[in-house]
């Protein structure tokens, strides 16, 4: 090494662990390791403009913010403690996927709006000496469920896919833990679940966004005692500061600790959820628990910008969806248009319209049906669907539906290590705290994953996805997923951008327009995560924006082109993004949309 390069890593290690937080709670500036500005080195990674001119005037997050920085790991999650439980195991030696499952579980613990222990999600995983793998821990449906599961005499799905015990798929997040920490792990297990442990047995002050998302559920949470016992002591949301202990977590945890996924899928934790279904009439059984694995896939693997992406092949409809949208968007060049002109955003919401389409159509668990990922890749096929792209005009999607409301939670987190390991994972319990029900004694929440299968065809489910047969219910099947992890791998060989989102539908898209914003118009990270979003799914034909996210001018060329434009409610995702400079400087990026932390050293 240099002296220049030694001197300059030195200056990175004295400056301590680096952090940007996002809308973060007061309480948790407190706990970060410290809250220096990066300097001068973060902003080589950011794109010089001013704010006013790379976002539109009335968009409330700045693109003059810096990201975190550190020479060696860098952790970026939703949640302040997780970040951190992250990086005390880099900074212990761990490897990046060692980093990662203290991460998980942390989650599990602090934001159980979407962390979990009953629910599941999609790693993808790149090594320092350029392996690459995938793992699929989604849930699956329960071996009694059938098609029409949800569907009442009219011919309706009612709420049971959504709230309570019957919208609970098989867990895969335990299962997918272990797999990972097996195959690619340093550190012992038990040592990466203790953070998780102790904030569960001595608790951690509750942000604003655990009361604020609490209260939401005030309602809900009233059917389900077990539920409101731990979330809503007193009957009320504990207030902002207030320390949050959860006993019954804390010994799940311990189980886990000490016995491996054993004590999930076959111990005592099986036992109550299995006893929890019989109370609230739900369909998980021991079998169902026995027989669960998760599994490693081939990835799906996106040429753009010449960068090599790897991202999560069905069950998630991520990878094919990016693939398919970057693939017809390849054939435009964004680069020479305007970052977010009325001409770009037309192109990429008539890729986004298309890739839909084919999602709906065509994706589903490929151990059940056969999903043509080579030809819906196949340059042949992208050839054909760019052509009916008109830059001009919007092409109607046929037929519409009603707007469905959009809600909930999901999470998503980064990781490198210092030897050049990635990770990127995102996981959910489905909606806002999962299905609302809670397993007694094992103090966890299960998922509302069910809802994510076609219900019913032709009916929107809970984010407006009108989906088809490929996707409908079966036992033992897993739901059809949007989770988009992915790793972007620069030209020189390096790990570039390791990103991903929670956010329904939106989260392809988002991943989306970050990967063009910093691949084609060279925002820097935190530009590219604070940058405003856009959203079309194929049905309803609309085309969704964040408030203040496009220029009036825009919205009226993009209405004279023939799309329905409207105002979300609320902000689309919460992105947590790594990327990696040429001169191997790690910048974290957490989304000032939630309430998130980079944490680098
Ligand atoms: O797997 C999916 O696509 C959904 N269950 C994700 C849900 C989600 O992102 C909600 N978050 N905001």
């Amino acid at each position: 090494m240099s002296i220049a390069r030694r001197l300059a890593s030195l200056a990175f290690l004295a400056l301590g662990s680096l952090i940007t937080l996002g809308g973060q709670p007061a309480w948790a500036t407190g706990t970060a390791a410290g809250t220096a500005p990066v300097g001068t080195q973060a902003k080589t990674a950011e794109r010089a403009d001013t704010s006013t001119a790379l976002f539109p005037a009335g968009w409330p997050f700045p693109a003059d913010r810096t990201p975190a920085a550190g020479s060696r790991g860098m952790v970026v999650s939703a949640d302040t403690l997780a970040s951190a439980a992250g990086l005390a195991v880099l900074r212990e030696g761990g490897n990046a996927i060692d980093a990662a499952v203290a991460v998980h579980f942390a989650l599990a613990v602090v934001y159980p709006q979407a962390g979990n222990l009953g629910g599941g999600g999609f790693m993808v995983v790149r090594t320092a000496d350029g392996r690459e793998a995938t793992l699929d821990f989604r849930e699956r449906a329960p071996l009694a469920a059938g098609r029409d599961m949800y569907v009442d005499e009219d011919g309706k799905a009612g709420s049971a896919s959504r709230t309570g015990h019957l919208a609970a798929g098989v867990p895969g997040s335990v299962a997918g833990m272990a797999k990972a920490h097996r195959r690619f792990g340093r550190l012992a297990w038990d040592r990466l679940l203790e953070p998780a442990r102790r904030l569960a047995a001595e608790g951690f002050p509750v942000s604003e966004r655990l009361h604020d998302a609490l209260t939401a559920q005030l309602e809900r949470f009233s059917h389900f005692p077990a539920t409101a016992a731990i979330f809503l002591p007193d009957g009320r949301p504990p207030s902002r500061g207030a320390v949050l202990r959860q006993p019954d977590l804390a010994r799940s945890l311990e189980a886990i600790s000490d016995s491996g996924p054993h004590a999930f899928y076959r111990g005592w934790i099986a036992d109550s959820v299995v006893a929890e279904m019989e109370r609230g009439g739900g369909l998980i059984s021991k079998r169902d628990l026995e027989e669960y694995r998760a599994i490693w896939r081939g990835p799906i693997v996106i040429q753009y910008a010449g960068r090599r992406l790897i991202s999560m092949g069905p069950p998630s409809g991520g990878g094919v969806v990016l693939g398919e949208m970057l693939g017809m968007l390849e054939r435009f060049d964004l680069r020479g248009l305007e970052y977010r002109s009325a001409d770009e955003i037309h192109l990429m919401t008539e890729a986004m319209r298309r890739a839909y389409a084919d999602r709906n159509r065509h994706l589903g668990d490929p151990d059940f049906v056969s999903v043509p990922i080579d030809r819906l890749l196949s340059p042949a096929y992208l050839d054909s669907l760019g052509k009916t792209i008109d830059p001009e005009r919007a092409t109607p999607s046929e037929p519409d539906v009603a707007v469905a409301p959009e809600s909930a939670q999901t999470t998503h987190y980064s990781v490198l290590d210092s030897a050049g390991n990635a990770v990127a994972v995102t996981t959910t319990i489905n909606g806002s705290f999962g299905s609302a029900a809670v397993v007694r004694g094992a103090g966890f929440l299960l998922n509302n994953e069910m809802d994510d299968f076609t219900t019913r065809p032709g009916e929107p489910n809970m984010y407006g996805l009108v989906q088809g047969e490929s996707n409908s219910i079966a036992p033992g099947k897993r739901m059809l997923s949007a989770m988009t992890p992915t790793i972007v791998v620069a030209p020189d060989g390096r790990t570039e951008l390791v990103t991903g989102t929670p956010g329904g539908p939106t989260i392809t898209t988002s991943v989306l327009q970050v990967v063009v914003a910093q691949l084609d118009h060279g925002l820097g990270a935190q530009q590219a995560v604070n940058a405003p979003r856009v959203h079309h799914q194929h049905l309803p034909d609309l085309l969704r924006y964040e408030r203040g996210g496009l220029e009036p001018s825009v919205i009226e060329e993009l209405e004279r082109r023939g799309h329905r434009i409207e105002e979300r409610a609320g902000f689309s995702g919460d992105v947590q993004s790594i990327y990696v400079s040429p001169d191997g400087v790690r910048y974290g990026a957490a989304d000032p949309r939630g309430g998130g932390a980079a944490l680098g050293y």
